[in-house]
């Protein structure tokens, strides 16, 4: 019995297979139109694939280029702190621990004086285990509780015996005697 969709559909067309088309006499062009059109679906599909991986190797490059890494120098954030204000740090040897805002991941700084003209800006944490370290006013020293370690404030390297090895991470720092501004680059 023949269905509505059946009789619409028309007569069943025997569909060609891999033998068929291979028989007769023609099987030889038909064998090279087939070789030609497997050819050019491997070519056509090479070349899309070509084109999507441009539009990757494209989009990695943009990703690479447009990350937020800013090397220039003019665009460093500088503080600046005016001296004469500071009681601590009139004499040479004296020190100060402060935070400049969120610079520095929020944390802060000791400062000392280690010359008339000269000041030393150091991050106030430890480089053995990140503790943060103090001003140790008795020795004269930057002191870490933790594990018991002693910098030296003239250069920020930790004494021998202390568990730190690195000397403390500093930041670029310029004193105008003039106008008694300290200039801290972060
Ligand atoms: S964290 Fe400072 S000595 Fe260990």
């Amino acid at each position: 019995m023949t269905t509505d969709n059946q009789s619409q559909r028309g007569p069943k067309a025997a569909l060609p297979t891999a033998e068929t088309e291979l028989t007769g006499p023609d099987a030889e062009a038909q064998l090279d139109r087939r070789s030609f059109l497997t050819r050019s679906a491997g070519v056509l599909g090479l070349a899309l694939a070509g084109g999507s991986l441009a539009t990757l190797l494209n989009s990695c490059e943009d990703d690479a280029t447009r990350g937020p890494v800013d090397t220039d120098p003019g665009n460093a954030i500088t503080v600046e702190l005016n001296i004469a204000e500071e009681e601590k740090l009139q004499a040479v040897g004296g020190s100060l621990k402060r935070s400049f805002g969120s610079n520095n991941g929020g944390f802060p700084l000791i400062i000392v004086r280690t010359a008339e003209d000269r000041f030393r800006a150091y991050t106030a944490k430890c480089t053995h285990q990140a503790c943060p370290v103090e001003e140790d006013l008795v020795t004269n020293r930057i002191w870490c509780a933790c594990h018991d370690s002693y910098f030296d404030p003239n250069t920020g390297i930790p004494f021998e015996g202390s568990q730190a090895r690195l000397p403390l991470q500093e930041f670029q720092s310029e004193f105008d005697a003039e106008t008694q501004k300290l200039t801290i680059t972060f």
